[in-house]
């Protein structure tokens, strides 16, 4: 079973609500759709494979107080939040760290983090709640089904083994209408990224992304967002294009930005 940390940099914070603790899977597979089903595996068993075969929670066992990417990037995705993401929501930021991209003058009701090192979840001053999980080991997550708004994963979903398995999971808390919002760049702990991902490209990593969304029945389909780096040199590129494109914010001067985004389906869809 999950143990749930209360941030400590929260002392007045109340013991874990039990609503969001999913100890019997309660609601799981007793859908009479096939809403959230995973229709198909997007992998094969070849693009799941990392040149680092040891366990991830070793490779993560001591924190790195780090970012993992530029301050463009953050802001990019920042803005993004405040645009997506409404106050008093419950969101659940997967694949954690001890840094938060959330907009920091928005209140949300609740902000539980997942992660795979304790001492950095316990630094992220966003968290009321942390757990910590491999999810390449294990992708069920013990919380109750349609009980968060949002849910949030930053450059990190290059090394998920099962991702299938671990959209479903999302597709299952999230509430009709939340959303899961999947950003990255082209940094990566090389050897802890799946092969997919290792031999892909900027466009290939973002329709991977696609269709693990398309794979579980009942997302929608998946909003697109790049922003990809200015080209060396051109801040001086005085030519209409670069000008048009800078204009319209698709070149972003730092670290590229893709995000994938999609909601799980309003209406339910029937065998
Ligand atoms: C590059 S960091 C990104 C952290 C954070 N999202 C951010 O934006 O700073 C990758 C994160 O993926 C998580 N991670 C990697 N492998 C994992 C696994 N097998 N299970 C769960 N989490 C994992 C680690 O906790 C790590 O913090």
């Amino acid at each position: 079973m999950l143990t749930f940390h209360p941030n400590p940099l929260k002392p007045w914070q109340p013991s874990v609500p039990a609503k969001i603790v999913n100890t019997l899977n309660e609601g799981k597979n007793t859908q009479q759709s096939s809403a959230g089903k995973i229709k198909r595996l997007v992998l094969p068993q070849e693009g799941r494979t990392k040149l680092n075969t040891y366990s991830d929670r070793d490779f993560y066992a001591y924190p790195r107080f780090v970012t993992h990417v530029d301050g463009g990037f953050i802001s990019t995705l920042t803005n993004l939040y405040r645009e997506r993401l409404r106050p008093g929501w419950e969101i659940l930021d997967l694949m954690s760290s001890w840094v938060s991209h959330l907009p920091e003058e928005v209140a949300y009701k609740r902000v539980v983090g997942h992660g795979l090192n304790a001492q950095e979840l316990a630094k992220n001053p966003r968290l009321d709640y942390f757990f910590v999980k491999d999810l390449n080991q294990e992708q069920d997550l013990e919380l109750e089904s349609c009980s968060f708004d949002a849910v949030l994963c930053t450059v990190s979903v290059q090394y998920l083994q099962q991702p299938e398995k671990v959209f479903a999971e999302v597709f299952r808390i999230l509430r009709p209408g939340g959303v899961f919002i999947v950003s990255f760049s082209n940094r990566l702990f090389f050897e802890k990224a799946i092969s997919a991902w290792r031999d892909g490209t900027g466009y290939s990593r973002v329709q991977l992304v696609v269709q693990y969304f398309q794979c579980v029945e009942g997302f929608t389909q998946p909003d697109i967002i790049r922003k990809l780096a200015a080209p060396a040199g051109a801040g001086e590129d005085k030519s209409p294009f670069s000008w048009i494109m800078k204009l319209l914010g698709l070149l972003s001067g730092s670290d590229p930005f893709y995000a994938v985004i999609a909601y799980k389906n309003f209406k339910p869809t029937y065998e």
